[in-house]
């Protein structure tokens, strides 16, 4: 089938566009552009230069996309100190906020931080992190219960248009397996290099929304 036909048939509500991928010169068009398509989530990438080799844009420019009020949002914090900035987060807009696993320090706090704020709480682990110790983790925190999604990186964070790291794969299907057989309720949401391709075996693995950059603004 070609790419054309087949970008025609996905259901757009599991797309959540990255805005750091759009061109801020035609921010608005962007949006639009998204709002035509039928998404009904924006993904706002949020990075400080340590937790990750990149800086994206803050809380301002945040603000004034979350003003188009059209959209949900979900925030992805790939930031080393979070305890700062989950507060500026904390939009009636912003469905969701996700943190990453790998800082390590403070996520019960954290998680807390962001269900206190009655938006949803998020996490996220990098390529290499396994699944299997992400949920040892949430098991012993007694923190299974409260998370409402676990982002899966289907790239190494801090950079829009890479490739999908193919290995990710099985550790989504375990995702989904894992939620079907302890009856969790967790969104498995995967981020990372997804196109009009290979989008449909992601979907199949048990992903509820994909993260789209590059792929979805070129
Ligand atoms: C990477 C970000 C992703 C990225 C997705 O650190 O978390 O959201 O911008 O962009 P693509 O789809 O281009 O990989
Ligand atoms: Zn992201």
């Amino acid at each position: 089938m070609l790419e054309k036909e087949k970008s025609k048939e996905i259901d757009f509500s599991k797309i959540c566009p990255s805005i750091f991928a759009a061109n801020f010169l035609n921010l608005k068009e962007s949006l639009n552009y998204a709002k035509y398509k039928g998404v009904k989530l924006i993904h706002l990438d949020i990075m400080d230069g340590h937790f990750v080799p990149n800086i994206s844009f803050g809380p301002k420019i945040c603000e004034d996309i979350l003003s188009y009020n059209y959209f949900n949002f979900d925030a992805h914090l790939m930031i080393e100190n979070p305890e700062k900035f989950i507060p500026k987060f904390m939009n009636p807009s912003i469905s969701y906020i996700t943190i990453h696993y790998e800082i390590k320090k403070n996520i019960v706090e954290l998680i807390n931080q962001i269900k206190l704020s009655k938006v949803k709480a998020g996490i996220s682990i990098k390529p290499k992190t396994s699944f299997e110790e992400l949920i040892n983790f949430l098991k012993e925190s007694d923190l299974l219960h409260k998370i409402d999604l676990i982002l899966i990186m289907s790239v190494e964070p801090g950079f829009s248009g890479q490739k999908f790291i193919d290995e990710v794969m099985p550790k989504i299907k375990k995702a989904y397996d894992f939620k079907i057989k302890n009856n969790l309720n967790y969104i498995i949401q995967v981020d990372g290099g997804i196109n009009f391709n290979n989008c449909y075996q992601i979907l199949d693995n048990g992903a509820d929304l994909l993260v789209m950059g590059a792929n979805f603004f070129k």
